[in-house]
């Protein structure tokens, strides 16, 4: 084998540019509250923050996932087909994918992610070790549409994987980023993306759940602050993006959970009266005002099995963990 089969195929969809990204940021900063998209946690240490936080003994989602996909496994691969080309939606270190290569077998590897930089050196390093899957990289905000465009399309054609399934891999409860009018919208292109396909494709997904407050809200709001670190450098990446000035030591992480909405809210409060400015515009905060930055919504089983048999999936089934915190649903296209 030459050097360069050893090098994933790396496709850049859309560029995450500052010039794309600017009209949003104002958008949302001059909002009555004020908003960031929650993309923008994850810049190159934003992204090294959130694998940290996978590690704290407070945030059990990762965890409780892969001791789901662990004692499941052989059940999950029964129902999923074998040799799918495998879409990871939100790829990052591409780790908990590569653990599931030995048992779901993919044709071909193609991670997504909106980290461009982050994917592409990951990426080069599980080729290494896995030199015969074909592998291709695409960076892209898949928040705002999800399809695989056509140089992806073509690349899968020139390797002769235009005909098998597609399992599209969305782990992590990422999908509770999303409202539930956002989540129907996103699942209804993963739907498309699996239907695309050949036949047994489909979607494997990881949902975090309803659970109690006393659960919930440490988890989002850890001892040693690595959760308020990953929020306050949001306003980092928002400072190059933008051209911003604001300050992170002035603005408190708050992480609370909202049960009307069932979803954990995470905000900057603004330690002080301050005015950010940035080229063109500028905000006020008052002492105490709040930016809204993330959501994670928690979904109760039967609520969710509702909403993927409204974006077009066909019955699906879940594995659960002993306390019933986190379903792996698998939702055949
Ligand atoms: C990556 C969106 C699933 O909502 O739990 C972790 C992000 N935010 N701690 C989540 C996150 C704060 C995470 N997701």
């Amino acid at each position: 084998m030459r050097y360069t089969d050893l090098t994933p195929h790396f496709v850049q969809l859309h560029q995450v540019q500052a010039g794309e990204a600017r009209p949003e940021l104002i958008d949302g900063l001059l909002d009555v509250p004020a908003r960031i998209a929650p993309k923008f946690l994850y810049d190159a240490l934003g992204s090294r923050l959130f694998d940290a936080i996978t590690e704290l003994p407070e945030y059990y989602p990762t965890r409780t996932e892969a001791a789901v996909l662990a004692q499941h496994g052989a059940s999950i691969a029964r129902h999923t087909p074998d040799n799918a080309v495998m879409i990871d939606l939100g790829a990052g270190s591409c780790a908990k994918a590569a653990r599931l290569f030995p048992l779901l077998q993919p044709s071909a590897y193609v991670p997504v992610d909106i980290s461009v930089d982050y994917l592409r050196d990951t990426l080069a390093a599980l080729q290494q070790r896995h030199p015969e899957l074909p592998m291709l990289g695409l960076g892209m905000d898949f928040s705002a549409r999800f399809a695989l465009g056509r140089e992806a399309t073509a690349w899968l054609a020139g390797r002769a994987l235009a005909e098998q399934p597609r399992l599209v891999f969305y782990p992590g409860s990422s999908i509770g980023n999303f409202t539930p009018d956002e989540a129907l919208l996103l699942l209804r292109q993963a739907h498309a993306v699996c239907a695309a396909g050949g036949a047994g494709g489909g979607l494997l997904i990881g949902v975090d759940r309803v659970k109690p407050r006393a659960v919930l809200e440490p988890a989002y709001d850890d001892a040693l602050g690595v959760t308020a670190a990953f929020n306050r450098n949001l306003l980092l990446h928002v400072n190059r993006v933008l051209g911003a000035d604001f300050a992170p030591a002035a603005w408190q992480h708050v992480g609370l959970y909202n049960a009307d909405e069932s979803r954990i809210e995470m905000h900057l409060q603004a330690r002080g009266a301050q005015t950010v400015r940035w080229p063109g515009g500028e905000r006020a905060f008052a002492d105490g005002e709040r930016l809204h930055t993330e959501s994670s919504y928690k979904w109760e089983p039967e609520d969710f099995e509702a909403l993927l048999c409204e974006a077009g999936f066909g019955p699906a089934r879940h594995w659960t963990d002993a306390k019933d915190w986190f379903s792996v649903f698998w939702a055949p296209a």
